[in-house]
């Protein structure tokens, strides 16, 4: 593997997030998987480490680093827990990337600087029950009162990840149904709130030491002050704060492919069959060929999303190819993984059903497989067309 012309600043980042993930928090993965454990603990300690806020500026809270240091950390987090690593991706990609990107002064300080540095844990809310893929169809609603100095807002929210332990959350609501996707507009709600009830943690597939619940807004006031933009910017904030979202899930597939390539690696070369170690076989062999292969692929168009963002160029098509292939490269390879491990694979005495458990979500939150081609078909067919 190339190095990527990491620097100095990035190769520390990602010793950092390697040194805690595997002293930290790797050993306690197993656990936290069987018993649904958020790790309360270890998120601190990622908020001291500047993990929660990677790309965020120093006088927001953050550590000051770019994308390619939060994708090296996202992957490094990822290999030791991928439960772990999607509150850190919440955190620094759909919670405080819209704020630095399109709050206001106010905002970043009282909000972003307190999430960036770890002390609150942030949340986004778009999907509800009733539409997640057509994420214009919102049918939440923000009414402003009177008196001009609040909102009103009524509707369920779904599949929140952080849910059960956030402070804040980035709260998509329609201000005027009429104009569709162009109605919706995007709030800083703050947790607890009077009105704003967190539903029960969710039992899950895979990631089960993050938490994820419904948020149920029922006459819960929002301060106008806490409008992220203007009335009617909400769809594109939560189109652009994706765009950023999509290299974090990215990041996270890639760190869960990465373990389950290296724990298959690890059991062909002790696991012997017909008197030798499996990795002795071709058909061992071709798998950990085409695993590697995956795995590196992955890794260079998140890397090249990740540049393109902090040149701040438009990476809407290069976000969606690197989720779209992170992810679908993290569930064929760690269903390879078990294959490696043969019966041994399906128990939970080994990693390799954990990963394949943990892959299958990257395929499917922050927009899945199908609508990140569908994103791509409507980038390429623009350029086609010239
Ligand atoms: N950046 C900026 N603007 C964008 C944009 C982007 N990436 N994508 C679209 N827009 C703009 C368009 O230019 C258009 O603007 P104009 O009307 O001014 O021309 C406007 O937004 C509407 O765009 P579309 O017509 O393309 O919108 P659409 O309704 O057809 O939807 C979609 C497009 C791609 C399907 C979109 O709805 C989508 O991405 N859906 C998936 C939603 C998703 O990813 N949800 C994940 C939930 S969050 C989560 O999972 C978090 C978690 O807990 C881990």
């Amino acid at each position: 593997m190339v190095d990527f012309d990491f620097t100095e600043e990035q190769l520390m980042v990602r010793e950092m997030a390697r040194a805690f993930a595997q002293k930290e928090v790797a050993p306690h993965a197993h656990t936290w998987d069987e018993n649904g454990t958020f790790p309360t603990e270890a998120i601190k300690k990622m908020g001291t480490l500047g993990l929660m806020g990677v790309a965020v500026p120093p006088e927001y809270g953050g550590a000051g680093f770019d994308t390619v240091s939060y994708v090296l950390a996202m992957e490094e987090i990822s290999l030791a827990c991928a439960g772990t690593s999607v509150a850190m991706s919440v955190n620094n990609s759909l919670a405080c990337d819209p704020i630095l990107k399109f709050g206001n002064e106010a905002q970043k300080q009282k909000f972003l600087k307190p999430m960036a540095s770890g002390k609150l844990l942030g949340c986004f809310a778009l999907s509800e029950p009733g539409n997640g893929s057509d994420a214009g169809a919102a049918q939440c609603t923000a009414t402003l009162t009177a008196d001009g100095r609040h909102y009103v807002v009524e509707g369920t929210k779904n599949f929140i990840t952080n849910g059960p332990n956030a402070d804040l959350c980035i709260l998509f609501a329609t201000t005027d149904r009429a104009k569709g996707n162009k109605g919706i507009s995007a709030f800083i709600s703050e947790m607890p709130a009077p009105g704003l009830t967190v539903g029960p943690n969710e039992k899950k597939l895979g990631i089960k030491a993050s938490s994820t619940s419904q948020l149920i807004y029922e006459n819960c006031l929002i301060p106008v002050d806490n409008r992220l933009g203007n009335e009617g910017d909400g769809f594109k904030i939560a189109m652009a704060t994706l765009d950023g979202g999509r290299i974090g899930i990215a990041a996270q597939a890639l760190g869960i492919a990465r373990a389950a390539y290296e724990a298959a690696g690890r059991y062909a070369l002790e696991r012997k069959a017909f008197g030798a170690p499996i990795a002795n076989l071709q058909a061992i062999q071709f798998k950990l060929a085409d695993m590697a292969t995956r795995l590196e692929a992955a890794r260079l168009l998140t890397l090249q999303a990740a540049v393109l963002k902090d040149r701040k160029v438009r990476h809407t098509k290069e976000s969606a190819m690197a989720k779209l292939y992170a992810s679908e490269a993290a569930m064929w390879i760690a269903t390879q993984g078990i294959q490696v491990h043969g019966g041994y694979g399906y128990l939970k005495d080994y990693p390799a059903e954990r990963h394949f458990r943990d892959a299958k979500i990257t395929e499917l939150y922050e927009g899945t497989s199908e609508i990140q081609r569908l994103v791509i078909a409507l980038n390429v067919l623009k350029e086609l067309a010239g």
